[in-house]
This record gives C-alpha cells, sequence and structure tokens, in this order.
C-alpha cells in the first residue's frame, strides 16, 4: 500500500498536519506537492506544539524523509527559519530533499501579494499575503525563478531582471511603491545557494524509486478541495491544485501510483479569507464553535468563519477526489450541544439542491436546509474505540457517513498525536 494521499475536503486546517504526523512512524517519504508557506499544519507531540507552514508535517517522525515537490513554492528564507527553529528546540529531523524544478517566491512575490489585495478593497481574496499567488503566476507565465536557476548566476540575474521589468513598472505607476532593485534580489537568492545545494534533487526520480520498492509515500495536501483553483470556489481560492490529483503533477508521479485517499473532515465547517460559505454562523454560536474549536488561524492568527458541518461541501470533495477514506477531525470540539445541525441541502430561490451547485452565483445564494441531529454533553477526549463514543456521537458519525457517501476510519478527539480512534486501517 505505498502510495497514500492525504487531503483537505473542505476549506483548509481541517487537521491534515495531525493526521499527516499520526501516521508518520510507518512512513519512508512524506511529500508536500503544492502551496507554500500560506499552509499551517499543527502538531502536538508529547504536549509541545509544533506549525509547519512550508515543511512536510512527516519531518517530526525520525526516520522519515521530508520533501518539498515540484509544485511547491518555496520562500526560502521561511525554509531555513523553520529547519533553525527545529534544530533549536531539539528536534531530531532529517533533511529535506527540494526539487529542482520548484519555485521560488521572493521579496517581490509577497509585496506584490499584498498591493494587489490592498487594491482589491472590499472584493480582496484575504489571502495569507506570503506571495503564492504571485509566485504561481509567474511560473504559469513563464518567468518563474526555479531552485535550480540559484546555481548559474548568470542565468538567475537575467531571470530576476526579466521578472521584475514590467512588475517594476506596476509598483511604482500603479501602485505608486518604490521599485524593487533585481541585484538586491538576486544577492539575497544567491546567498542561500551553498547551503541549498545538499538538498537538492530530482525528487519525481525518487520518489518513484521509493514507490518502486514498496516504501511508503505520503502525499501531504495543504489547502484544501475547495480552495483549489480549479475545483474550489473560485476567485476566493489560492492558486494551486490541492486536490489528490495535484500530487501526481506537483510531485511527478502517475495516477496509477496512488493507491489511497484520505480526506480530512472537520466535524463542522471553517473558513479563513474571503468567499461563500452556506452554513457561517454569525451570532453566539459562531462564537462558541471558535471557542470550543481554538479557531484562530496557524498561519496569520486571523480567526477563522466558523458554521455548521456542510454534508455538500464534504459530498462533492469525496467525488472530486475519489476519497477512499475520512479522517473525521474536531468531533471533541462539538461536546455540549443540545442539537447538532447538519447541512443537508440548500435553497437557491426556491429551487432544492442536494448537491452542490456549479454556479457560482446559486452557491452565493444558497441557504443551508438543516437535519437536527442531537447533541451529547460527555467528554470524548479519552475514547479510543468508536464503542466507547456515546450513542448519540456515534449517531452523528453514522448520519455524516451517509451523507457524504465514503466510509469514515478515523476520528479525531483531541489535538494530540494519540488523541484518536480508527475504525480502518489507513495503511
Ligand atoms: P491543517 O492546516 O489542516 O493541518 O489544520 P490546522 O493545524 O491549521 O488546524 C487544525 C487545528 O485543530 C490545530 O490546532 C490542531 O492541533 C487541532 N486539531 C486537529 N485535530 C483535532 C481533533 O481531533 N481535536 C481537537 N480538539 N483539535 C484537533
Ligand atoms: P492549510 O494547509 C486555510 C486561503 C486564504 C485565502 C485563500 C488564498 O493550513 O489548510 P493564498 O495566500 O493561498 O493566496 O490565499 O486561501 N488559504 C487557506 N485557508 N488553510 C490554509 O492552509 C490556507 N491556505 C490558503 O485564507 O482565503
Ligand atoms: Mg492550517
Amino acid at each position: 500500500m505505498p502510495g497514500i494521499v492525504i487531503v483537505g475536503s473542505q476549506w483548509g486546517d481541517e487537521g491534515k498536519g495531525k493526521a499527516t504526523d499520526q501516521l508518520g512512524d510507518r512512513v519512508d517519504l512524506c511529500v508536500r506537492y503544492s502551496g507554500g508557506n500560506n499552509a499551517g499544519h499543527t502538531i502536538i507531540v508529547g504536549g509541545e506544539k509544533y506549525v509547519m507552514h512550508l515543511l512536510p508535517s512527516g519531518i517530526l517522525n525520525p526516520g522519515v524523509t521530508p520533501i518539498l515537490g515540484n509544485g511547491v513554492v518555496i520562500d526560502l528564507d521561511v525554509l531555513y527559519t523553520e529547519l533553525d527553529e527545529l534544530a533549536a528546540r531539539g528536534a531530531e529531523v532529517s533533511h529535506p530533499l527540494i526539487s529542482a524544478n520548484a519555485h521560488v517566491i521572493t521579496e517581490f512575490h509577497r509585496t506584490i501579494d499584498k498591493v494587489t489585495e490592498r487594491f482589491l478593497g472590499k472584493a480582496k481574496i484575504g489571502t495569507t499575503g506570503r506571495g503564492v499567488g504571485p509566485a504561481y503566476s509567474d511560473k504559469v507565465n513563464r518567468i518563474g525563478i526555479r531552485i535550480q536557476d540559484l546555481f548559474d548566476e548568470s542565468i538567475l540575474r537575467r531571470k530576476v531582471e526579466a521578472s521584475l521589468e514590467q512588475k517594476n513598472h506596476m509598483l511604482v505607476k500603479v501602485y505608486n511603491r518604490r521599485a524593487i532593485d533585481p541585484d538586491e534580489v538576486t544577492d539575497k537568492l544567491l546567498s542561500f545557494a551553498d547551503r541549498l545545494r545538499p538538498h537538492v534533487a530530482d525528487t519525481s526520480r525518487v520518489i518513484n524509486e521509493a514507490l518502486d520498492a514498496d516504501k511508503v509515500v505520503l502525499f501531504e495536501g495543504a489547502q484544501a478541495h475547495h480552495l483549489d483553483v480549479d475545483h474550489g470556489t473560485y476567485p476566493y481560492v489560492t492558486s494551486s491544485n490541492p486536490v489528490a490529483a495535484g500530487a501526481c503533477v506537483g510531485a511527478g508521479v502517475g495516477p496509477t501510483r496512488i493507491d489511497r485517499v484520505v480526506g480530512i473532515a472537520k466535524a463542522y465547517t471553517t473558513r479563513v479569507g474571503s468567499g461563500p460559505f452556506p452554513t457561517e454562523l454569525f451570532d453566539a454560536d459562531g462564537d462558541r464553535l471558535r471557542e470550543a474549536g481554538g479557531e484562530f488561524g496557524a498561519t496569520t492568527g486571523r480567526p477563522r468563519r466558523c458554521g455548521w458541518f456542510d454534508a455538500l461541501v464534504v459530498e462533492a470533495a469525496t467525488r472530486g477526489n475519489a476519497f477512499t477514506d475520512i479522517f473525521l477531525t474536531k468531533l471533541d470540539c462539538l461536546t455540549g450541544w443540545e442539537q447538532i445541525p447538519v447541512c443537508v441541502g440548500y435553497e437557491v430561490n426556491g429551487t432544492r439542491h442536494d448537491v452542490m451547485p456549479y454556479s457560482q452565483t446559486d452557491f452565493h445564494h444558497a441557504t443551508p436546509v438543516y437535519e437536527y441531529l442531537d447533541g451529547w454533553t460527555e467528554d470524548i477526549s479519552e475514547c479510543r474505540s468508536f464503542e466507547e463514543l456515546p450513542a448519540a456521537t456515534q449517531r452523528y458519525v453514522n448520519r455524516l457517513q451517509e451523507l457524504i457517501s465514503c466510509r469514515i476510519s478515523g476520528i479525531g478527539v483531541g489535538p494530540g498525536r494519540e488523541q484518536s480512534i480508527m475504525l480502518h486501517d489507513l495503511l
């Protein structure tokens, strides 16, 4: 069972980091395949909290080779800050391997991310401001800078100059900002070259050879299905393909190498940044969910928007990724409600929808249709088997499973590595 992908099934922050870390001691390679340090994956090991933005969460398991695939965009400042911080905390981590084809995020991408958001005003996406979108735009525009460019100074200098020529016009004339000096950017990038060199590899080949040798390769998704640039709630999305198929493109493996696709679903719903969210709660119930779940962004610290579980959202992700399993997280955070609403349909201008509508306009106008399930009051954080869960909790899980058309194989009952109930083995 060597190739397994972990994908967020909602709008991010479902607990992908914890699920990845939990599988970690049985994994040989842990690969990030999309996104950059817009992610924030929280892992709690022995009471110590770690937040990975760029590095794969499997890095905390000795014996795992962490890999940043070609589909990732890399801010080298962040890469080395994360590695140095882990070392300073005494964490024993293996050196990551980095694809020579991965693109880099530079200072000018961060600047452009922020000024374009400001320019959009009320229509802003609510990005993390990490320069991820502008770095992917350059990649698709074929003016991006790749990791391998750092090893050829003259090529690097030319590429940075070419990339900045048009941007500087825009920064100065449209955004009223000062121009960025291409030499400064180039010198900064070159300063990483020596440290970077031993990490750089043909990671597609490394991963394929590991799969040939029957090793376990875990592809750790960042962001989520509904933040995918093709399949998400465009334009309120990220600029990459977090979906399972993105693992093939972003790591350089064929689809037949993927054996399992695990969707991570929170027992309720959250979203950071702008965009439609039918079950969002704007009242005290929303505040209560946010408090119970500690729903504040791991990357930006922004309060997350909170709402009830939306079965249509997760069902669409089940279909689009062909999930073989769902890991349901944060069930413990729902303890204490008398009744728990679950969204089973939408009303849009008098029409009932049982699946997510394809039209952006319809989705923006969707009013949730709720089914009300019984809540429970017992603390479930110490439960380690399905049978130990209160009867109402079991009914909640079983109903969700029916609605999302995928078996629930794991349940999170707390943030700690051991705070899970496994119904089916994921590997
Ligand atoms: P990711 O981006 O998908 O990795 O998720 P985040 O780390 O951004 O957010 C998930 C948050 O929920 C983190 O604070 C985790 O420590 C926490 N968490 C994950 N699973 C569980 C769970 O089952 N129960 C509780 N109470 N917290 C969880
Ligand atoms: P993890 O991996 C939640 C959201 C941002 C914004 C939109 C675009 O921790 O689940 P970007 O900076 O990517 O251009 O922002 O996507 N976003 C996330 N929301 N979790 C994430 O990652 C996210 N990464 C990006 O809030 O709405
Ligand atoms: Mg997160």
